[in-house]
């Protein structure tokens, strides 16, 4: 039996390889992994301790209606509970939003090196893709608009974008907006949220509340240290998270998950420090990046696109001998470049003191 076609034109997703993987394949016991965009400070002792509370009652279903996670995020954003979903991670959110609004022929547009999530996507749906070039690795919000026409049904904006860590301003935001038709709907894809520190960073829940067809996707994956539990959300209107939640799979945010996000939400100070360590370790990077001669793009995120005039892989390599898991970029149509996570100040002197001998082992390409 034939798969649908566009699966048959996609690989499936290959995150970040686990530090377990390296060690087992490599023979090493000192391996750091820079690869996930996750934070390195670990999760908040307050979701632990909460999870610690919980774990002896995951005979029961959790709660699928996420009551108490809903509520105390609803607070937060200042919106309504009939206004969010969750998702197992925001990649589920995402997925959901594909099953409820996308029939195959649909025309959805996203930029070329955005999150890989995106293409995958538009392939399982069988929808048609509009994927207009970057500029400067940087979205080109004006080529973005040109391509949507009355027809399209979603538009994918990572702000701001992985793998670049570049944003689009308030500005430039509000121009997209006002060059395109209501009818699209716009996912304002900010999972790199908390870690922004600029002062014409547009906050996607202002979209939403000025009535723009919008839905806004957060996740406690990273500043809040909690991918491995997977959970994100959508904030929308009532009748769009209506719709997704007739697709959403039953259960699909565990109980542990739930009351860990809930007590890291909470945990303000976390999030503060994490964001101040990666506010520090960027500096750190980029200042040394600078001084090994090696091109960079400025990020306002938690990762930086590293451009090496390598091959992308054989570093990649060459730095997880060396114990130190990086994501090359070619999946990314960067075949030359590699992601590095900001992480502690110990595993980015560490990084940089590794990529200081591995472009010393490896040629530039010609
Ligand atoms: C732009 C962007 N959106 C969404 C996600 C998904 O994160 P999660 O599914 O862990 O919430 C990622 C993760 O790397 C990302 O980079």
């Amino acid at each position: 039996m034939l798969a649908k076609p566009g699966i048959q034109t996609i690989s499936a997703y290959q995150g970040g390889r686990p530090v377990e993987e390296v060690q087992r394949e490599l023979g090493l016991s000192d391996v750091i992994k820079l690869a996930s965009n996750e934070n390195p400070l670990g999760p908040s002792k307050r979701a632990l301790d909460a999870m610690a509370e919980a774990v002896a009652s995951v005979h029961h279903y959790p709660d699928g209606n996420a009551f108490y996670l809903k509520n105390a995020v609803a607070a937060f954003h200042g919106v309504g509970p009939e206004q969010l979903l969750f998702g197992n991670g925001s990649s589920e959110v995402l997925q959901i939003l594909g099953e409820t609004y996308i029939a195959p022929g649909d025309h959805i547009v996203y930029p070329q090196q955005s999150f890989v999530v995106y293409p995958l996507m538009a392939a399982i749906f069988d929808a048609r893709t509009s994927t207009p070039p970057m500029r400067a690795d940087t979205y080109d919000l004006g080529a973005i608009a040109t391509a949507v026409t009355d027809e399209t049904k979603l538009v994918l904006i990572a702000n701001p974008n992985n793998p670049t860590g570049t944003y689009v301003t308030k500005t430039q935001l509000d121009a997209f907006f006002d060059a395109i038709p209501s009818s699209p709907l716009v996912v304002l894809d900010e999972a790199y949220f908390e870690y922004v520190d600029r002062d014409d960073y547009p906050d996607g829940l202002d979209y939403l509340r000025a009535g723009r067809n919008v839905i806004v996707t957060r996740t406690f994956s990273k500043a809040y240290g909690l991918a491995g539990l997977r959970v994100g959300y959508g904030i929308a209107s009532p009748e769009v998270v209506e719709m997704m939640n007739r697709a959403r799979p039953p259960f699909n945010v565990n109980s542990l998950a739930q009351v860990a996000a809930l007590a890291a939400l909470e945990d303000v100070e976390h999030v503060t420090r994490s964001r101040e360590v990666n506010a520090a370790g960027m500096t750190y990077l980029t200042a040394a990046l600078a001084r090994l001669g090696v091109a960079y793009v400025p990020s306002v995120a938690n990762f930086l696109l590293v451009h090496l005039r390598r091959d992308g892989r054989s570093v990649t390599d060459a730095l997880t001998r060396r114990g130190v898991i990086v994501r090359p970029m070619h999946a990314y149509a960067y075949p030359q470049s590699v992601r590095v996570t900001v992480g502690t100040e110990a595993q980015n002197q560490r990084f940089i003191a590794a990529l200081a001998e591995v472009l010393g082992e490896i040629p530039e390409a010609s």
